[in-house]
């Protein structure tokens, strides 16, 4: 069965274009796949906890315990049990927000995601990914990545993870034409899932 993880990053719950966007793609995926299921992990409503040295130490040490221990299993059990990964992200501060740098600090872990021997090898290549980046700016050069996908890919690139796409949406603080752009950027979820 096809599983989509969707994890979203956004602080407003309301009017958050990026998770507009991440229930347009939902809606899309669902009838695309009408058998599959959705997990969602939200690491706003939900703050995911900083790693700490006694959880970093745990990761690498089976005798020892912390909460945060637990709940990164979770996370990567969710990861595991995925095919794709939607990953909704706003530019805060020109970066990712810290609550979802905080789930990859939980979920990037030696011999569980990736392994390194003679260099990284991430052990999650069987997912693809889907990045729905949004600013208040403009950021990017034109064809070119912007700050928040040129940090996610590397990150999903250590996992492993090279099948993504990208659905950036840039100036909702200053461009009046922000709806059309969101409708666009709609238009090509609808596109590259039909
Ligand atoms: C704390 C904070 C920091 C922000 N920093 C930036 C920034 O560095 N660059 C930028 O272009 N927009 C910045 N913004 C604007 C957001 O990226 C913009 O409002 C975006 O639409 C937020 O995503 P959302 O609509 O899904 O909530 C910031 C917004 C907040 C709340």
């Amino acid at each position: 069965m096809n599983t989509l993880l969707r994890i979203d990053s956004s602080l407003r719950i309301k009017d958050s274009y990026s998770r507009r966007m991440g229930d347009y793609f939902v809606k899309q995926w669902i009838l695309k796949h009408p058998e599959g299921s959705v997990i969602e992990r939200d690491t706003a409503r939900k703050m995911t906890p900083h790693l700490t040295q006694q959880t970093f130490d745990a990761f690498s040490n089976e005798n020892l315990y912390t909460e945060d221990l637990l709940l990164s299993d979770k996370l990567i059990d969710e990861l595991y049990k995925s095919c794709e990964i939607l990953i909704t992200c706003p530019m805060y501060n020109y970066g990712i927000p810290s609550s979802l740098k905080a789930y990859f600090d939980l979920v990037i872990r030696t011999k569980k995601t990736f392994t390194y021997d003679h260099g990284i090898k991430g052990l999650l290549s069987d997912k693809k990914a889907h990045i729905i980046s949004v600013m208040g700016g403009v950021h990017s050069l034109p064809g070119g990545m912007n700050p928040l996908e040129i940090h996610l890919t590397s990150i999903l690139n250590h996992l492993g993870i090279t099948d993504i796409s990208y659905f950036p949406l840039e100036g909702t603080a200053t461009s009046d034409q922000i709806l059309k752009k969101t409708e666009l950027i709609e238009a090509s979820i609808f596109k590259y899932l039909n």
